[in-house]
């Protein structure tokens, strides 16, 4: 199936992978439209976007999330990459703020429910929805609980959805070690050497491109017989 002339969201697609899944379908001749929280990244990326549509769009905020997508019409695929990075995301649990743990789930997890719930209302039946989780779910470390928890929640509410939404499909992408600005908190001087020690047990020991990403995403937009799936692109990683 073609992307051509499809209409296609992308939460989160100001930077990082949501950015590479926009430029992917902007090449196969999809409409496409970025969102996220921050308006400058929305204005930064529809510049290096050429056209792309770009709205703001905060997802830990459901009735924002309702009036945009009320407010968007009919669309075809719809990607969800938002992810935040502050906050406590490791630490033992018994050192846990329980409530700040919570805030692990905000934007992944009832960002994804939020989005899915009032996106659905616009997707064409033939349509999909894409959401993202993320290794940490299948390879725990000490430290990692809540977040581990977070993105196991987020495959088995892909699960869900793709029953109670049929016929829109619904799938996830679980990526490992992406080359995205996430990886720009290690100091430059150690970055390169800390990112190959951390991916030499790879069966591609190397850590993956934002576009090698996307296409995990494009594939399961196209893919009118799959749903329910997390599709890991990962370097093999989850085979070590
Ligand atoms: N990169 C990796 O190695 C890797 C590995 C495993 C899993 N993942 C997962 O893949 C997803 C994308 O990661 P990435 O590396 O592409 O990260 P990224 O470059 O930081 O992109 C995250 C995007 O989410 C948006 N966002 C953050 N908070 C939001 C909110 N409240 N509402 C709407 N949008 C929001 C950000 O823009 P604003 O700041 O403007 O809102 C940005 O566009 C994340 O869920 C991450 O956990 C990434």
């Amino acid at each position: 199936m073609s992307l051509a002339g499809q209409r296609i969201v992308v939460i989160g697609g100001t930077s990082g992978i949501g950015f590479a899944v926009a430029e992917a379908a902007l090449s196969e001749g999809s409409a496409v439209a970025v969102a996220s929280s921050n308006p400058q990244n929305v204005e930064a990326a529809t510049a290096r976007l050429p056209g792309a549509e770009g709205f703001v769009l905060d997802v830990t905020d459901e009735g924002a999330v309702e009036r945009a997508f009320a407010g968007l019409g009919r669309f075809d695929h719809l990607a969800f990459t938002a992810g935040d990075w502050g906050g406590p995301r490791r630490g033992l649990l018994m050192d846990l703020d329980l409530d700040a743990g919570r805030a692990i789930f905000n934007v992944r997890f009832w960002g994804a429910a939020a989005v899915a719930k009032h996106a659905a209302k616009a997707i064409a039946p033939a349509g999909s929805i894409t959401l993202t989780d993320g290794m940490i779910a299948h390879r725990p470390a000490k430290g990692s609980s809540l977040s581990t928890a977070m993105a196991g929640a987020v495959e088995h509410l892909t699960r869900g959805l793709a029953a109670e939404l049929a016929p829109i499909r619904v799938n996830c992408v679980c990526p490992g070690m992406i080359r995205t600005g996430v990886w720009d908190s290690i100091p430059a001087d150690v970055r390169e050497a800390r990112i190959t020690q951390m991916t030499a047990r790879q069966p591609l020991a190397r850590i993956g491109e934002p576009k090698e990403a996307a296409e995990a995403y494009l594939y399961l937009m196209r893919g009118g017989y799959t749903t329910g799936q997390v599709l890991r692109v990962d370097g093999g990683g989850s085979l070590v």
